[in-house]
């Protein structure tokens, strides 16, 4: 696969799955917006890897779940680097509790920082997209929005729905050179599952047919797959990169 003269957005890329999934598309030759926010540092240092390898990136701070900074991020992007090819939405958070004690602010802000945000970015890069008559949208959901998870509903709900949004836009712009598609990870090693009980890592082990939890690096090669060029007729699906788990 070459991504070379592509120019990509990954979204939440200072870290985690958002950082592996920059780093391997700019391995294969694209150009890497990198967006976080709060803190620039982290995002600096993938910017600094990307230059390591030859490849050109700059980081965009904002909040994808607000408009206006999306708007910025998009523009920023196609005035430094002429266009956007990729989108990857994968920006994400979770605020878990039991729905008995979920607050609406859990709710709210699952939902714009998770869904809100795929909304935002898609059509914020659609128009660039539509005129080039080439694009690629990979957004990144999870199993728990397949299957459900007891104290996630606000986040089984958003990443659930990317998966309709998913579909919908597939049909909306597929006459249009452009593929969409989601990724529904599994359980995958990042600062997000780090905050589980060792106890209940174990049992989800025992769960995984592959025998272990995944890696950004699985979800990073899913997302280059479906970026290139030869996945050019696959669209509205949705790949579970899980080690076979498939539910919990
Ligand atoms: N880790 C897993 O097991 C797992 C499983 C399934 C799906 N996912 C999904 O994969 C994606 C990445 O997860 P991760 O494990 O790397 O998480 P992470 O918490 O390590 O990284 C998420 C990144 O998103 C950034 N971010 C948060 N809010 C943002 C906002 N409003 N605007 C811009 N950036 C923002 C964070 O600063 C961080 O850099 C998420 O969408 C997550 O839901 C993760």
């Amino acid at each position: 696969m070459d991504l070379s003269g592509r120019v990509a957005i990954v979204t939440g890329s200072g870290r985690g799955i958002g950082r592996a999934i920059a780093l391997k598309l700019a391995g294969l030759g694209a150009t890497v917006v990198i967006n976080d926010i709060g803190d620039a540092s982290p995002a600096e240092s993938v910017v600094e890897e990307i230059r390591a390898m030859k490849g050109q990136s700059m980081v965009v701070l904002a909040d994808v779940s607000s408009s206006s900074d999306v708007e910025r991020m998009v523009e920023e992007t196609v005035a430094a680097f002429g266009k956007v090819d990729i989108l990857v939405n994968n920006a994400g958070i979770t605020r878990d509790h039991l729905l008995m004690r979920m607050s609406d602010e859990d709710w709210d802000k699952v939902m714009s920082v998770n869904l809100k945000s795929v909304f935002l970015c898609t059509r914020a890069v659609l128009n660039h997209m539509i005129k080039q008559r080439w694009g690629r949208i990979v957004s990144i959901s999870s199993i728990v929005g397949v299957v459900g998870n007891a104290g996630q509903s606000n986040y089984a709900s958003a990443k659930a729905a990317i998966i309709g949004f998913t579909k919908s836009i597939a049909k909306e712009v597929g006459s249009r050179g452009i593929t969409v598609n989601a990724i529904a990870p599994g359980f995958i090693s990042t600062q997000m599952t780090q905050g589980l009980k060792e106890d209940w890592i174990q049992e989800i082990q025992k769960r995984i047919p592959v025998g272990s939890l995944g890696t950004p690096q699985d979800v990073a090669n899913a997302v280059a797959f479906l970026a290139s060029e030869e996945a050019r007729y696959i669209t509205g699906h949705v790949l579970n990169v899980d080690g076979g788990m498939g539910g919990l």
